[in-house]
This record gives C-alpha cells, structure tokens and sequence, in this order.
C-alpha cells in the first residue's frame, strides 16, 4: 500500500518493511555479540508501540533471555505530553539483572529516561537501551541510546507497531504523515 489514512490524516509509504528487517538483524546481531556468554538478560518491551518490534527482534536473538513488558504513554494524538504514565507496572524482578529495554521509537527521551530510573530504583545490575527508530534531531537527553535500528527525521510515522491515536498499528511497513509542503 503506498498510502492509508487514519483518522483525519493522510499518510505515504516511507520505510519498507525490507529495510526494517534489515536494520533488525543489524541490531540483533550487536546485542548477540555483546550479550555472548553473560547469563539470560530480561528484555523488557515498552507497550504498546514496541510490540511488533519485539516479536521480530527476539526471532534473531541467540542467547538465552527473557522477556517481559511494561506500559507506557507519553503521547497524545501527533505530539508528546512530556508526562509519562505508568499505565502497567514490571511484573519480573529486576534486581541484580541485565535489562535491555526495546523501545519503537525514541523521540524527546522522556520515556526511556523515567524508565531508566525506574529500573536503576529496582536495582538492575545493568540497563541498556535498544530503540527500532530514533529521532536524532529531538533527542537531546544525556542517557546514551545503545543500540539504534534505524535514524529518521523529525516527522510523525505510524506503521509497524506506532500508532496515531491507537490507529495504524498494523502495518508491515513505516508510513509519514503527508503534509502539503513535504
Ligand atoms: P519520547 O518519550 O518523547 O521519546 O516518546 C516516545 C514515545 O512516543 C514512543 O514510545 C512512541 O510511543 C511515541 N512516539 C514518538 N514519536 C512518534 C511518532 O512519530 N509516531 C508515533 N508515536 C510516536
Ligand atoms: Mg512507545
């Protein structure tokens, strides 16, 4: 499909699913060299966005884990609130474990800062952050974003998990909003 609408925006192709694949592999491939040896690490995927991401993920992923999820919102229609509610707390212990936290998108970073506190309270051994996207141009937070799928431009995208008001999650492929002028 090269266009869709959703709600009352109109929306065009803009990552196929082929490069999603491959920025996944790239960063599967990263976490099984660094995570090699060191015991099973807690994957924990933030809800809802992160879903499709997650399941695809862990298809590549070779050394033992686990997996658990948590949720999360910051966003209200195309914009961030910058107030992050906990909408379904972690229900593994996370003491003394390895967290690698799967995000869909990294924006402001208000998300995975508040989760990154969360989870340095509950006394992680250690926490790392994995995002399949990552708006460059909008995040300007000290936590470092370890592992990176894919860099975008500022733009709102749906698809692939995201959402524009809980629609358009189910697209195989990332589509951007359409404005006039782009
Ligand atoms: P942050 O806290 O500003 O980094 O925003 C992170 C969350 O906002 C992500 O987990 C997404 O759920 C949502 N988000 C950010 N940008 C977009 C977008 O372009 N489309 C859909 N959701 C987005
Ligand atoms: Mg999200």
């Amino acid at each position: 499909m090269e266009r869709i609408n959703l709600h009352d925006k109109e929306f065009r192709i803009f990552i196929p699913f082929s490069k999603i694949e491959e920025g996944i592999k790239a960063v599967a491939q990263k976490l099984n060299r660094d995570y090699k040896g060191k015991g099973a690490p807690l994957f924990l995927a933030v809800l809802n966005g992160s879903f499709m991401f997650a399941a695809d993920l862990l298809k590549h992923i070779d050394f033992q884990c686990e997996i658990s999820f948590i949720k999360l919102s910051s966003y209200s229609g195309t914009s961030t609130t910058g107030e992050i509610k906990e909408l379904l707390g972690i229900t593994t212990p996370v003491k003394g474990r390895d967290v690698i936290v799967l995000e869909d998108i990294v924006d402001t970073g208000n998300t995975i800062v508040e989760l990154h506190k969360i989870l340095q309270d509950k006394e992680a051994a250690s926490v790392k952050i994995c995002t399949l996207l990552l708006k460059p141009e909008s995040y300007h937070k000290d936590l470092p974003v370890d592992y990176t799928a894919i860099e975008i431009p500022n733009d709102f995208i749906v698809g692939y998990g995201l959402d524009y008001d809980e629609l358009g999650r189910q697209y195989k492929d990332i589509y951007v909003l359409d404005t006039p002028n782009s």
